[in-house]
């Protein structure tokens, strides 16, 4: 089964896809070094970095792939779409703007360079940030539902659901 030559049986490559600004970064940071950072740097093209975790008894390997949301990077970032298992669309929600994005751009993106049978966790970043939401659980559900995506609303900052985020999609990959 190990034809990779990787130590994992499986190796998994999932993507963070959405606009530059919802902390796709961060969310990796956080789930990787539980860490945070206030004043973090845009994303130069792409980073790669990768995990492990247990699913029944098996260590499976995750290649992140955080991709940066300026438009500037678009083709280079496009063209590591492929072959990935996994999506997270991320959004802010305290930006009306970057939920509007996931649905006109960033699926479309996805859609046009990967499978269809990828699985996708619609990702509702800064949760923190409740008293300056802009976007409703309920209507991000909602859309989450009609696509057939999970939905999850996390925050990097205070480490709410990210750990959840990351096993979910992967143990839903495996
Ligand atoms: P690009 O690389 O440009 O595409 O951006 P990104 O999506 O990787 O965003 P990044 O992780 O760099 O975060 C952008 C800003 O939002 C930084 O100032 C972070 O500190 C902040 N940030 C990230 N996650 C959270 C969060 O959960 N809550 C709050 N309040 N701020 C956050
Ligand atoms: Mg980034």
């Amino acid at each position: 089964a190990n034809t990779q030559g990787s130590k994992y049986e499986y190796v998994f490559k999932v993507l963070l896809l959405g606009d530059s600004g919802v902390g796709k970064s961060n969310l990796v940071i956080r789930y990787q070094r539980d860490e945070f950072s206030p004043q973090s740097r845009n994303t130069i093209g792409v980073d790669f970095s990768t995990g492990s975790i247990e699913i029944e008894g098996k260590t499976v390997g995750a290649h992140f792939w955080d991709t940066s949301g300026q438009e500037r990077f678009r083709s280079i970032t496009s063209a590591f779409y492929r072959g990935a298992y996994g999506a997270f669309l991320v959004y802010d929600i305290s930006k009306k703007e970057t939920f509007d994005n996931v649905q006109e751009r960033w699926l479309h993106e996805l859609r046009y360079s990967t499978s269809q049978d990828i699985v996708i966790t619609l990702i509702g970043n800064k949760s923190d940030l409740e008293s300056t939401r802009q976007v409703g659980r309920e209507e991000a559900k909602a859309f989450a539902d009609q696509n057939g995506f999970s939905f999850m609303e996390t925050s990097a900052k205070d480490a709410q659901n990210v750990r959840t985020a990351f096993e979910s999609i992967l143990t839903e990959i495996y």
